[in-house]
């Protein structure tokens, strides 16, 4: 995210970036225009940023060009193929497999409508659309990779819409004032970490979701048996200055539960098996989990726990922060998820995933292709 602010600093997002020379009728005519300075500066920012969405915009066609060009040289979050055999150079290694996109393969997504939330330079939107999807948003805080997400647009020939929204609180009230507020399928990776408060983004995610509808949620994790959040102190689990909280494991598992989520199928890799010059491992097992949920009518408790249903029940908060008028109002998907997991990681009593229990079984400890990475290329179906 550093990196991230950095870059739209030197684009001028953040309104510290260069600003276009004004036209020369503003420098000599002083009668004329008497602005002030910081008017006219803030002015060319905003003509400049209006001229750059009006205008369309190329992209280099032969290697050459675009071995070449700023957008290849450039910061990139994913490695993506832009040309054959052109790939930028993305933020993670090869090796470092991208859990919610293998577990979004066995999402049947022909005909559905999609939701990918922080999306950086749009890999998921293209291999949703690339699945079959009928529509797909991509959304971000800010629109920091605006032009590299035009670009796979437009190597990829992918159509997909992109939405900035800000911080990602109460993205059910945003998304609805847009028109946009039903999808069979949300992917929801990368995210909760990187808030100050992960239910808060989930209650306003939740009511975006189709009843019967599948969301993928992966986050960073520590394994042990509490029901807990741990905090970042100091940078203790990572460096990154914008990573706040790990949940437990089973602290996820019961928070999705709580929240009409059931949990369907995982995947775990241990931040130990990551070779990163990010430095992920700490004195906690920590990894980064992905879990595939299937939405339902009411809160899934397990067999002895008698507070979660009345929790629901009683509860301001779950009442006020989750629109859950709008969760009963949608329409039912029937969107099938093809893979089945073992039976003896189901609870016995909720027919969840028990995450805990499945974790040492739905480990992957690296992508075997780059297909499974965080790399695009052009061949790529999903
Ligand atoms: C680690 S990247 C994950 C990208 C992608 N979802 C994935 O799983 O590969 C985090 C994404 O969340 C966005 N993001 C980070 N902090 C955020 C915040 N506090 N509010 C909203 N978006 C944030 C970033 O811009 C970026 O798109």
């Amino acid at each position: 995210m550093k990196r991230l602010l950095g870059e739209c600093r030197d684009r001028g997002l953040c309104g510290g970036g260069k600003v276009s020379r004004p036209p020369s009728r503003l420098k000599t005519d002083h009668g004329a225009y008497s602005v002030s300075l910081p008017f006219q500066s803030a002015m060319n920012i905003i003509l400049k940023r209006i001229r750059q969405r009006l205008s369309p915009q190329s992209f280099p066609d032969t290697a050459e060009e675009l071995a070449k060009s700023d957008l290849f040289a450039g910061w990139w979050y994913y490695s993506v193929e832009l040309l054959p055999g052109l790939i930028t150079k993305g933020q993670y290694p090869d090796s470092f497999p991208m859990l919610p996109r293998i577990l979004l393969r066995n999402c049947d997504l022909r005909g559905t409508t999609c939701l990918d939330l922080g999306s950086m330079e749009g890999l998921m939107p293209v291999v949703m659309c690339r699945q079959g999807a009928k529509a797909v948003l991509a959304t971000d805080a800010i629109d920091h990779c605006r032009q590299k997400m035009a670009a796979l647009r437009y190597y990829y020939k992918a159509s997909f819409e992109f939405q900035q929204v800000g911080l990602m609180y109460d993205l059910n009230n945003k998304l609805r004032k847009s028109g946009r507020s039903s999808f069979d399928i949300i992917n929801l990776s990368g995210l909760l970490y990187h808030v100050f408060s992960p239910l808060m983004i989930l209650a306003g995610v939740r009511p975006l979701l189709k009843r019967n509808g599948l969301m993928i949620v992966s986050t960073n994790v520590v394994v042990d048996d509490s029901f807990t959040m741990q905090f970042n102190n100091a940078g203790s689990l990572q460096e990154e200055v914008n990573t706040f909280w790990y949940l437990s494991v089973r602290a996820l598992d019961y928070v999705l539960r709580y929240l009409k989520l059931a949990p369907i199928d995982c995947l775990y890799i241990s931040h130990r098996d990551i070779k990163s010059s990010v430095r992920y491992v700490t004195d906690v097992e920590s990894g980064y989990l992905s879990v595939v949920c299937r939405a339902k009518d009411d809160p899934i408790a397990s067999r002895e726990d008698t507070w979660m249903l009345k929790s629901a029940q009683h509860s301001w908060e779950y009442a006020g922060l989750v629109d859950w008028d709008s969760c009963n109002q949608q329409a039912v998907t029937h969107v099938p998820y093809s893979a089945t997991i073992e039976k003896n990681l189901l609870r016995d009593d909720t027919g969840t995933v028990d995450l805990l229990r499945a974790l040492s079984r739905r480990t992957i400890h690296q992508a075997e292709r780059s297909s499974d990475a965080h790399v695009l290329r052009l061949a790529d179906i999903s």
